[in-house]
Order: structure tokens, then C-alpha cells, then sequence
């Protein structure tokens, strides 16, 4: 075989080589055009041509290197494009898709409840503040007519940061900062948590929720606490709903009283949720103490208030039936995503 066969033949070897399906183009470079490759041997073989062929083999050889080149490159072209085109259509997306829906979260029940009664009493006039929880004993206390030993303080007992500061044991002191910087007409509710230092039952709990009201004007009367609170029951519980005074005890109120509705499930005839009673007991309310409106300097011969505070768990857990207030502050979704 002559020198110009052994190119040709290597010519269509490289480019056979160059178009298989998975060519290795940096094995096939070297293999042809390194500096050990087959081209360089044969061109070094050249010193053994006549004058008048050396030339045109050297011509015939640089023409098939630039033509195993140009192979190369074009394929490398075309792998690197077919790789594009596969990435292009493996990651495409469709925007017009619909996104999958996020679960939408809620309130909770307690802060459920806590608005709709904020809404009853804004519809009547009232208008929200807020208390600290970290409280004086002064306004906790004192202000309202429980001096340091009152055996009231024993059915409040709370937790103490010092002699005089203290977590609020109600949302009744509330009334007093009020009274203290706002005077009459006064009509306010304030909703919060209030603590006392109780073990944690289906019943009780360290940490709680209230909603205080105060009214102070010239001329109101136990009929003004009846009438509001009579709406507020029909708003809350349903139109066929009664109320009920029964007298007790506050040292902040006199006259003071407990109020019940009547059983929103039975209607008074007596269920399981009233305990047979027929009433449910929402609330404790009064005619606000002369000694705390003086503490005010609110002139007790001038101008009368009422006061009521209920618990929020409370109605939340008649009205909604739920029977262990530990449920409120669990935080288990199979509990809240009932409401
Ligand atoms: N603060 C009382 C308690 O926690 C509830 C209460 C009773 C509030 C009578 C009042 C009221 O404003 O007039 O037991």
C-alpha cells in the first residue's frame, strides 16, 4: 500500500470512528492527531518519498487533519446540542398550571369567641382597651376594695414577682387605670389573660382569659346592667335566651350578683351541658363600689357605673361544647381544625 492509500484508509477510519453513536472525540484525537498518533507517524515517514511526491503527500496530509478537524468539532457541536435540547425539554414547565392549594390555617377558638364578644359589645356602644399582665398589687387589689389580708385573696391567689407586683389574678384593675385617666361617660370592655397559681384540671387553669366591662355615667342603674347584659346574652346565645341575677358577693360592686342564661341547648328544661339545672353561669357583675370611684376621684354622689367580668373559656367551652380546658392551650390540630 502506498503512502496516499494509508492516508485515505486512515481518513475513513477516523471519520467512521467520529460518526459512531457514543464516540469518544478526545480517545479519537489523540489516537489520530496526538503527537503519537497515527498522522505524525506517517508524516514522519516522509523523509522516504521521492522530491516531486513528498509535496503532495504532506498537502494530502495536512488536508485529512483539517478534514478529521472539522469532523471533530462538527460532532462535538451536535453532542452538545443534543445534550441542550435534552436538559431544554426534561425541565420544562408549564406556568399555566394551577398551583397545588395551601392548607389556609384559622383562629383559634378562644380568639374566636374573644371577637365575637368584642363585636356584641362594640354594636352597643363600647369601646376595647387594654390592661398590663404584669400588674400592682395596688390596681390588682387594693383599688378594688381587697386591702392585704381580705379573705378574697385567697380564691385569687396568683403569682407574685415581688410583694407588690404580681400577674393580674382578673381584668378588673383595668377598670381602675381607666377610671383613673378617663372620666365619665365611660364605656369600655377589655378583654386578656389573666393567672392564678390553680393545677392544671379539666377545669382550671393557671392561665386564663377575661373579659371586663365598665359603664360609669350620671344616673346608671342595675336596669342598664340587666338591659345590656340581656342583649349581650340574645347576641350570644340566641334570641330565646333569658338571664337570671342571683346575689353575691365582689368586693368591688354593690349590689353584686352571678348571672346565669338559660341552657342554650335545652332551653331550661335541663340537659346534660346545664347539668340538669336548666342554667349555665356566665358571669359576675355590679353596681360599682363608692370606694372605687372615690380611689378614682369619680365623685360617687355624682355619677354610678356597673361592672361585669366573665371568663372566656367559659362561654367559649358552653358554647362551642368542648369539656376539658386543657384542650385550649394544646395546640393539637385534630382539636383546632374543629373550629
Ligand atoms: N373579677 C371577678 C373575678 O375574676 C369577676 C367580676 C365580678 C368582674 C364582678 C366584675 C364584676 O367587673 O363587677 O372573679
Amino acid at each position: 500500500m502506498d503512502m496516499k492509500e494509508k492516508l485515505e484508509q486512515m481518513k475513513a477510519e477516523a471519520l467512521e470512528q467520529i460518526h459512531a453513536e457514543n464516540a469518544d472525540l478526545e480517545q479519537i484525537k489523540i489516537r489520530y492527531l496526538g503527537k503519537k498518533g497515527e498522522l505524525t507517524a506517517v508524516l514522519r515517514g516522509m523523509g522516504a518519498l521521492s522530491n516531486e511526491e513528498r509535496p503532495k503527500i504532506g498537502q494530502l496530509a495536512n488536508e485529512i487533519r483539517a478534514n478529521i478537524e472539522a469532523a471533530i468539532a462538527k460532532k462535538a457541536q451536535e453532542i452538545q446540542s443534543k445534550a441542550l435540547d435534552l436538559k431544554l425539554r426534561s425541565e420544562r414547565l408549564d406556568v399555566t398550571m394551577p398551583a397545588k392549594p395551601l392548607p389556609a390555617g384559622h383562629l383559634h377558638p378562644l380568639t374566636q369567641v374573644q371577637r365575637q364578644l368584642e363585636e356584641i359589645f362594640i354594636g352597643m356602644g363600647f369601646s376595647i382597651v387594654e390592661g398590663p399582665e404584669v400588674e400592682l398589687d395596688y390596681y390588682n387589689f387594693q383599688a378594688l376594695n381587697i386591702p392585704k389580708d381580705h379573705p378574697a385573696r385567697d380564691t385569687q391567689d396568683t403569682f407574685y414577682i415581688t410583694d407588690n407586683i404580681l400577674l393580674r389574678s382578673q381584668t378588673s384593675p383595668v377598670q381602675v387605670r381607666t377610671m383613673e385617666h378617663r372620666k365619665p361617660p365611660i364605656r369600655i370592655i377589655s378583654p386578656g389573660r389573666v393567672y392564678r397559681s390553680d393545677a392544671l384540671d379539666s377545669t382550671h387553669s393557671p392561665l386564663f382569659h377575661q373579659l371586663e366591662g365598665l359603664v360609669v355615667d350620671e344616673g346608671i342603674t342595675m336596669g342598664d346592667l340587666k338591659g345590656t347584659l340581656e342583649v349581650f346574652a340574645k347576641k350570644m346565645f340566641g334570641e330565646s335566651t333569658r338571664i337570671r341575677f342571683r346575689p353575691h358577693h365582689f368586693p368591688f360592686t354593690e349590689p353584686s350578683a352571678e348571672v346565669d342564661v338559660s341552657c342554650f341547648v335545652c332551653g331550661g328544661s335541663g340537659c346534660r351541658l346545664c347539668k340538669g339545672e336548666g342554667w349555665i353561669e356566665i358571669l359576675g357583675a355590679g353596681m360599682v363600689h363608692p370606694f372605687v370611684l372615690s380611689n378614682c376621684d369619680i365623685d360617687p354622689e355624682k355619677y354610678s357605673g356597673f361592672a361585669f367580668g366573665l371568663g372566656i373559656e367559659r362561654i367559649a367551652m358552653a358554647s362551642l361544647g368542648i369539656d376539658d380546658i386543657r384542650l385550649f392551650y394544646e395546640n393539637d390540630q385534630r382539636f383546632l381544625s374543629q373550629f
